[in-house]
């Protein structure tokens, strides 16, 4: 049996650096994990206790297709407490993950053959899925100037009918502020591109509050999830908020192709935005993570970095030490056991000379790795050995 041409996507090369690690576990070798894009944690206590209560109680069959309206409500509020935004949640859409949302608003918005613009570096997904449902995922080179982040010089003439940004951005953790979403906004809708936000990092920032779409126009499809700062990777429960004349049409790809999202997810979902205590306490060791990270870093001679100002990842620019970053990334771990992510995952072109190092988990594992990290770079005489 033939496989279609637009099956042919890349695999997600982290995926390979932590069977990898795995590998490495299995023989007895202590891994530290910096190449994981999820929390350490789990999901909020009262999140799962809300779902112990709700399994004794009933089903658990499917929801209607946009979410539990209780759920959808809840959401709403937190786009008036998060942002000062006044959200019908008529407009709210709960998905599988953000990456049924990626589905969904690709679907809803596109045609085969039609032109999306994608900042690279860049969360890998977005390219393969694009592929995959026969559209054309066009890379935009972010400059460093810019924070690795997309301007509209960047996508002037090339005839897009989609714009896609994040921000805090995958691998960079870079923003963008209240004044470079609206430019990005107003050049996109002015080539008659659609505007998708990815906010799935928002409620992990360490300087200033991330900026919605959604404060800026309502012309726009912001996706998130309950996967990072709710720290629910596997429950696989997102949301998007869509223009009202959209969600009918939402509303009917998602009844076909997902039917709903799971429903105790959801329900743990609902729980854990009343969980801030705990949700905190994890936001403060990324905190103190991402102090040590900017200090230990430069330190182990890894000197070109992006200052992230969310999420929990360094992407740093290492074209001065190699020029194949998987390769460097597999010394690494074998050498001293640290998992790294290679650059070529985000960017195609340019990832050959980066890699990105996540912070997400304990305190103790990311003082540990800076130190193996010190080590590997004076062994290899990158930096002298007292550094
Ligand atoms: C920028 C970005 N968007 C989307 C996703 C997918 O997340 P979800 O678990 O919500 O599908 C990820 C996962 O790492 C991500 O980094």
């Amino acid at each position: 049996m033939r496989n279609s041409t637009r099956s042919g996507v890349d695999p997600f090369i982290v995926m390979d650096v932590m069977e990898a690690a795995r590998k490495a576990e299995e023989a007895g070798r202590q891994i530290i994990h910096m190449e994981v894009g999820q929390p350490g944690t789990g999901a909020p206590k009262g999140a799962t206790e809300a779902l112990a209560k709700a399994m004794e109680q009933g089903p658990l069959g499917y929801t209607v297709a946009l979410g539990l309206p209780a759920l959808r409500r809840r959401i709403a509020q937190m786009y008036g407490e998060w942002y000062n935004v006044d959200l019908n949640p008529e407009r709210v859409v709960v998905t599988p993950g953000s990456s049924g949302g990626f589905l969904l608003a690709f679907t809803a918005l596109f045609d085969s053959g039609d032109r999306v613009g994608i900042g690279a570096p860049g969360y890998p997904s977005y390219r393969q899925i694009l592929r995959a449902l026969g559209l054309v995922a066009v890379d935009l080179p972010t400059a460093p100037e810019h924070r690795l982040q997309p301007v509209p010089a960047d996508f002037a003439g090339l005839n897009l009918q989609g714009l896609m940004v994040a921000s805090p951005a995958n691998p960079t953790g870079t923003m963008l502020d209240r004044s470079a979403m609206g430019t990005l906004i107003e050049a996109a809708q002015g080539q008659g591109a659609s505007f998708i936000s990815d906010e799935i990092y928002h409620g992990l920032e360490y300087e200033a509050k991330a900026v919605t779409a959604l404060e800026l126009t309502d012309e726009c499809y912001v996706i998130n999830s309950f996967s990072k700062y709710f720290s629910m990777t596997g429950w696989r429960v997102g949301w998007m908020v869509v223009p009202e004349d959209h969600v009918r049409v939402v509303e009917r790809i998602a009844q076909n192709m997902f039917i709903c999202a799971p429903h105790a997810s959801q329900v743990a979902a609902l729980a854990a935005m009343d969980c801030d205590e705990e949700l905190q306490a994890n936001l403060n060791v990324y905190r103190r993570n991402r102090a040590l990270m900017l200090d230990g870093l430069p330190k182990a001679g890894f000197t070109n970095i992006a200052p992230p100002d969310g999420a929990f990842y360094v992407y740093a620019d290492v074209s001065d030490l190699t020029d194949d970053s998987r390769a460097f990334a597999a010394e690494i771990l074998d050498k001293v056991g640290v998992a790294v992510t290679p650059g070529l995952d985000f960017d195609p072109q340019r990832g050959h000379g980066t890699i990105r190092f996540s912070y997400a988990r304990s305190t103790g594992d990311i003082e540990e790795g800076l130190r193996r990290l010190q080590r590997f770079m004076a062994d290899r005489g990158l930096i002298s050995a007292q550094a």
